[in-house]
């Protein structure tokens, strides 16, 4: 059976710890990796914010003030020009090593792949194509479309919408927790990729249809789940 699959793209095929190298000139190799940490995670505590309160501005400019945050409370005094690299870095971020074997044997058993992001479309078609596997994918859907951020319900519904697929046969593909139980929520498959055994899912009601360490394994494990 053809399945629908949407991959979501920053930390799932995307790796935004690719700043750190960026960084480490900045602010130096000790200090890189919790600033990288700390930023990613005020990036996304600003997505959830604003889709709660509905007051959605794209996620450049969230990860932006993220930025601005981040620096400030850690106490590096970046320049405008420093933030204004830091946040060009995110143009070339680099793929995963496992994301393009897993993309391509996806792609070649006829499935359809969609990114499927919080990202503006245009980023997101830039840091894949930068990445080396824009190639693999039909098209990107973003929440930027309808104006609010994962995991809003309306998101998931939407990219069903955009690419007229049912739940039962869609899958989505992601190592974030919320964005896992966000698509099972609302009755799609989902696939989570466990990118490090240290991340932990949320001990909530909603479960992943199946869990996995590698995208390489991706092809097999969703074609035994269906009927
Ligand atoms: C995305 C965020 C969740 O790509 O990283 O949608």
């Amino acid at each position: 059976m053809k399945l629908t699959l949407g991959f979501d793209v920053y930390g799932t095929l995307i790796d935004t710890h690719g700043v750190i190298s960026e960084l480490e000139k900045m602010i130096g190799a000790t200090q890189a990796p919790r600033f990288s940490q700390v930023w990613r995670e005020k990036q996304l505590e600003y997505t959830f914010r604003r889709g709660a309160m509905r007051k959605y501005l794209n996620f450049g400019i969230c990860t932006r003030q993220a930025l601005d945050h981040t620096a400030e409370t850690l106490q590096h005094a970046l320049s405008d020009e420093q933030k204004g690299e830091l946040v060009s870095a995110y143009d070339t971020l680099p793929a995963f090593g496992d994301a393009g074997n897993g993309l391509s044997t996806l792609k070649n058993a006829g499935h359809a792949l969609f990114a499927f992001s919080n990202g503006q479309a245009e980023a997101v078609e830039t840091v894949l194509e930068n990445a080396g596997i824009r190639q693999y994918f039909r098209g990107v859907v973003s929440v930027d479309e309808i104006g609010t951020f994962k995991p809003d319900p309306e998101v998931y519904h939407h990219f069903l919408k955009v690419t007229h697929s049912a739940p039962g046969n869609t899958w989505l593909v992601s190592s974030n927790g919320f964005d896992v139980i966000g698509a099972v929520a609302i009755g799609m498959k989902a696939a989570w990729i466990q990118r490090s055994p240290a991340v932990i899912l949320d001990p909530w009601e909603f479960s992943p249809t199946v869990i996995l360490d590698s995208l390489d394994k991706l092809t097999h494990s969703i074609s035994s789940r269906q009927p």
